[in-house]
């Protein structure tokens, strides 16, 4: 059988951070109230001028270099992205052809914060059913166009920036114990909790973009138990438990929501990579920007069980269990 193998990851921040401090001189709110209520110590901003696909590019050709793959070798670019350059095209066919490809195909996705972990899954089950070898899948957002820079409820929580990885189709004959690749991706979403996370314009509705919206507590809420949830159907679907994690490598929206959901799975705090309190919540490039971080340190190694996981407006929610 075939299985995606991630063969290179990559990833881009935009120069410009935003502290705590320097926030708190243009909106009612403390480095203290922000630390002790989500962990996020900054966030990096684009600059004017900086699109969604600048960054994603950036963090394409940085996980393609990784690779050691040239992009005419590319069969498919998933992108996740809330924030996309425009309405249409895609985003994806602008990073398709900054990278100078002539062949292949290209597409949004849009699952939010989950928006990594759905492209990743619909990148594996190309790659399984045969109908692409290598895929490019990005996570890139410029949040900081739709934040309401006047709720503070909402803008501190926020940050802009890009992570990619290549997957490689390759068949598994038997050989290899544990042969490394994706072992299995887990889908969720329930459209009766739309309104708890939303943008509040867009192109049928108010022809305009609009800004972010959120019952946080509520998302709170919502998200420890999600999480938890998939992360056992996950680790269940192959036969395997929490003991068995190396790393959780986790949608990075607010440490207490990483705290709570690593108790409530008994996973020790030491095995899940936090990037939240540099880069605060940057959607669907959190993920790939936490494994990036998390591979070239040396943190996750050749045979490494790591388990990806994500909750997002919609509600969405996902997880993706890869043997490194
Ligand atoms: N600075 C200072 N005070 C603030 C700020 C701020 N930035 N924001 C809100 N407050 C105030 C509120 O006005 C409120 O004051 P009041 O009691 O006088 O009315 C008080 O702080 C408490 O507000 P709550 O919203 O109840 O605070 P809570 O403890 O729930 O923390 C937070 C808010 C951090 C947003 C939390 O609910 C949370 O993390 N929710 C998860 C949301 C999330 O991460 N969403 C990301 C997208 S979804 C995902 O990725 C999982």
């Amino acid at each position: 059988s075939v299985r995606a193998r991630i063969i290179g990851t990559g990833s881009y921040l935009p120069d410009k951070i935003l502290t705590n401090a320097a926030l708190s001189q243009t909106v009612d709110t403390s480095d203290s109230w922000i630390r002790s209520r989500t962990g996020i110590a900054q966030r990096h901003i684009a600059a004017d001028g900086q699109y969604t696909s600048d960054l994603a590019f950036k963090a394409a050709r940085a996980a393609l270099a990784r690779a050691q793959v040239d992009a005419a070798e590319v069969d498919l670019i998933v992108l996740a992205t809330t924030t996309p350059d425009n309405t249409f095209p895609s985003t994806a066919v602008k990073v398709q052809a900054m990278l100078g490809m002539q062949r292949g195909a290209a597409f949004d996705v849009q699952a939010v914060c989950s928006g990594f972990i759905y492209a990743l899954s619909v990148a594996d089950n190309f790659i399984r059913a045969g109908q692409a070898k290598t895929v490019l899948v990005i996570g890139a957002e410029t949040f900081s166009r739709i934040l309401d820079w006047e709720d503070r409820a909402t803008c501190v929580l926020f940050g802009d920036g890009a992570g990619a990885v290549v997957l490689r189709g390759e068949t598994t004959d038997g050989s290899h114990a544990r042969p490394p690749g994706i072992l299995s991706t887990h889908l969720h979403s329930d459209g009766r909790f739309a309104n708890l996370l939303y943008v509040d314009g867009g192109a049928s509705s108010t022809q305009s973009v609009g800004h972010v919206r959120m019952s946080g507590r509520e998302v709170f809420r919502h998200a420890v138990v999600n999480l938890a949830a998939v992360v056992v159907e996950a680790l269940h679907a192959n036969g395997l438990d929490q003991s068995d994690i190396d790393w959780i490598v986790p949608h990075q929206a607010n440490k207490r929501i990483l705290d709570g959901t690593a108790r409530k799975l008994g996973v020790a705090p030491d095995r899940v990579v936090v990037t939240v309190d540099k880069h605060a919540n940057t959607s669907a490039a959190s993920v790939p920007l936490a494994l990036d971080e998390a591979v070239r340190d040396g943190r996750i190694k050749e045979g490494d069980l790591v388990l990806m996981e994500a909750m997002g407006g919609g509600l969405t929610w996902g997880a993706a269990l890869v043997r490194w």
